[in-house]
């Protein structure tokens, strides 16, 4: 059976985790996978997801199955979260997801059963695993250039000039806030001409929302999605809990959709719900139930936005250290870009084999396109990393 397979090709991300791991060095310093760190370098659970955990353990008396859209007040309370506390919800539907990345694949395996020729646009560079979970649905891919790396900016009219070729019909899958792996965000102008491109050539916008609240707070960071959906008659959103409530493991997410009418939104999520029963049957509870209590919960809300910003913010206060730190060991500003850049990733402008050295010699891990995880930036070493990355350059 299994003889004829090829060696699976390790997941970049993934990988350099399990590499991070393995380092005995005490000094290593992980600016890899995405997940948030704070200045003691641990990632513990969120305060108000302990008090929400403690109060569903009390408060739950059954494990029955739900269904395979999930818990329908978790449903609802991400459909606030991301099209905002006024939005007209008679034609949005979402489904509980196996995180953001479960809602990716449900999404993309929905458009593929309704929209089979078309062809989805990603941004070069994009989150790698964007392209597996594409391609395993099927969808042919095409790439828009998004990034100008010598001036660490969008580059948007290659963007849109990409974006004028597609063919009407086609896909557009958008970072809705905090690009990964750049941290290079349109302005709201950007954001409003690409919504216009997308009315006039009915191209079908796919928001990936994993960074909600990391960038410049939970509502600003939707302004993308909620400008679209004042807009266009529809469009879907893959959410993401992981980060933003901490809840990595727990696999938490939804896939939201916008229709162009009351009965549209219905049959898609009717669909959606036979794509998730043929894929795994219904959604992990855990999770949803505990981002309900937190965002529902007065207080616990009140907590969670609290610790949210706290994190945000410290992102946001170490982007501003780093670039000043580089700013002395370069004398220049080639790395203020850092400062400015939203949510937990930016590239370093560095070549394979330096990004290499610092792994191997500084135990300083990084992803092999140069992102780094602002969250890891080390508080109190933050000049003993500037010299490193300065002695590489
Ligand atoms: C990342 O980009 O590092 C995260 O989204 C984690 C992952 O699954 O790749």
């Amino acid at each position: 059976m299994f003889e004829s397979l090829p060696e699976s090709k390790p997941d970049a991300i993934l990988a350099l985790m399990e590499r991070f791991r393995g380092d005995t060095r005490a000094h290593k310093v992980d600016l890899g996978v995405g997940i948030y760190k704070d200045a003691n370098g641990n990632t513990p659970v969120l305060a108000a997801v302990k008090q929400a955990e403690k109060l569903l353990l009390e408060s739950q008396d059954t494990k029955a199955y739900v269904g395979p859209i999930g818990s329908r007040p978790f449903c609802d309370a991400m459909i606030n979260q991301v099209f905002g506390a006024n939005a007209k919800t008679d034609r949005i539907r979402a489904a509980q997801s196996t995180g953001g990345t479960g809602a990716l694949r449900i999404l993309a395996d929905l458009i593929k059963s309704t929209r089979p020729d078309a062809a989805i646009w990603v941004s070069d560079p994009t989150w790698p695993n964007h392209v597996p979970i594409l391609n395993a649905a099927g969808i042919e891919m095409k790439h828009y250039p998004y990034y100008d790396a010598q001036k660490c900016e969008v580059s948007f009219d290659a963007m849109m000039s990409a974006l004028k070729s597609a063919t009407d019909g086609d896909i557009v899958l958008l970072h809705g806030c905090c690009h990964n792996p750049t941290g290079a965000d349109l302005l709201l102008d950007q954001w409003q001409q690409v919504a216009d491109l997308c009315e006039s050539k009915s191209l079908f916008p796919f928001f990936d929302m994993a960074y909600q609240g990391f960038g410049d707070g939970l509502d600003e960071d939707a302004a993308s999605i909620r400008l679209f959906a004042d807009k266009l008659p529809e469009l879907v959103v893959a959410a993401s809990c992981s980060k933003n409530l901490g809840l990595y493991r727990e696999r938490t997410g939804a896939a939201l959709l916008l229709a162009a009418d009351t009965a549209q939104a219905d049959r898609a999520l009717g669909q959606l719900s036979v794509v998730i029963r043929s894929n795994y049957s219904m959604p992990p509870d855990h999770g949803a139930n505990t981002t309900n209590l937190v965002m529902t919960t007065d207080s616990l809300n009140k907590q969670w936005r609290e610790e949210l910003e706290g994190m945000r913010s410290r992102m946001v206060r170490q982007r501003s250290a780093f670039a000043e730190a580089m700013r002395k060991r370069t004398n220049s500003d080639k790395f203020d870009y850092i400062a400015h850049q939203k949510g937990m990733f930016s590239r370093l402008p560095l070549s394979t084999s330096q990004i290499e050295s610092l792994r191997d010699v500084n135990g300083i891990y990084l992803v092999g396109d140069g992102r780094i995880n602002v969250a890891g930036l080390p508080e109190e070493n933050m000049d003993a990393l500037a010299d490193a990355i300065a002695s590489v350059l």
